[in-house]
């Protein structure tokens, strides 16, 4: 009966876990695009997806994109030819393909978001991060200070619990 009830709560945190990857969608064809430099807009878009969840109207984001199930990683891909960007994207990804591959971008961990770069044909300087969590794969806001409030019961909780413990 325990086991059964177990499995129906991990059921459910599963149901509520498991939800569409949101990342930053965004492509410049020349340096110092707005999918560079428009940073501030993204975390506008960042504190909104983090306050207002996905529940939130599509309408209200500027580079915000839900990716599609089959797609579980977000990058950014930078190219550069002679030192000059050519590329500068931030999309949703399968981790797989890339629209510059490279050996050293297979095997490579999808959920750290380190970059590694790769010089491919002799001519395409190209770097890639990758990462796994809503909205990684651009600038993050500051955290909400308001959330510090939430920590101070759960404080004030454990000082409790010792206090009863103690007597
Ligand atoms: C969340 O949504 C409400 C209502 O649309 C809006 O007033 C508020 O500014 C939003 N929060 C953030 C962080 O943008
Ligand atoms: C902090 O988060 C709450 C909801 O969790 C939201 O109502 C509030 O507007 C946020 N404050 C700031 C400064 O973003
Ligand atoms: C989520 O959507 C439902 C139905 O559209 C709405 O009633 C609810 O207020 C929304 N929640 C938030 C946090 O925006
Ligand atoms: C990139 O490499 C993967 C794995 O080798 C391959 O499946 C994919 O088609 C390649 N994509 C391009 C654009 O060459
Ligand atoms: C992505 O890579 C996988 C595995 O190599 C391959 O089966 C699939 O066709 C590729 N998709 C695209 C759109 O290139
Ligand atoms: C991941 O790396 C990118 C590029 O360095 C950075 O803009 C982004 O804020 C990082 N994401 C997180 C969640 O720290």
């Amino acid at each position: 009966m325990r086991n059964f009830a177990f499995t129906v709560f991990l059921s459910f945190s599963l149901v509520f876990c498991s939800h569409a990857l949101y990342c930053y969608q965004c492509g410049d064809g020349r340096p110092n695009g707005p999918c560079q430099e428009d940073l501030d807009i993204m975390i506008k878009d960042h504190a909104l997806h983090r306050d207002n969840g996905t529940n939130h109207t599509s309408s209200e984001y500027t580079y915000r994109k839900q990716c599609p199930e089959s797609e579980d990683t977000c990058v950014i891909e930078r190219v550069e030819i002679n030192g000059v960007v050519v590329a500068y994207i931030r999309d949703c990804s399968d981790g797989i393909n890339f629209s510059i591959n490279a050996s050293r971008f297979l095997n490579f961990p999808q959920d750290k978001n380190i970059t590694t770069c790769s010089y491919v044909q002799g001519k395409f300087f190209t770097c890639l991060s990758m990462c796994n969590t809503d909205l990684c794969n651009g600038p993050q806001a500051a955290p909400n200070t308001s959330s510090s409030s939430k920590t101070v019961p759960f404080w004030t909780m454990v000082f409790l619990v010792a206090m009863s413990l103690y007597q």
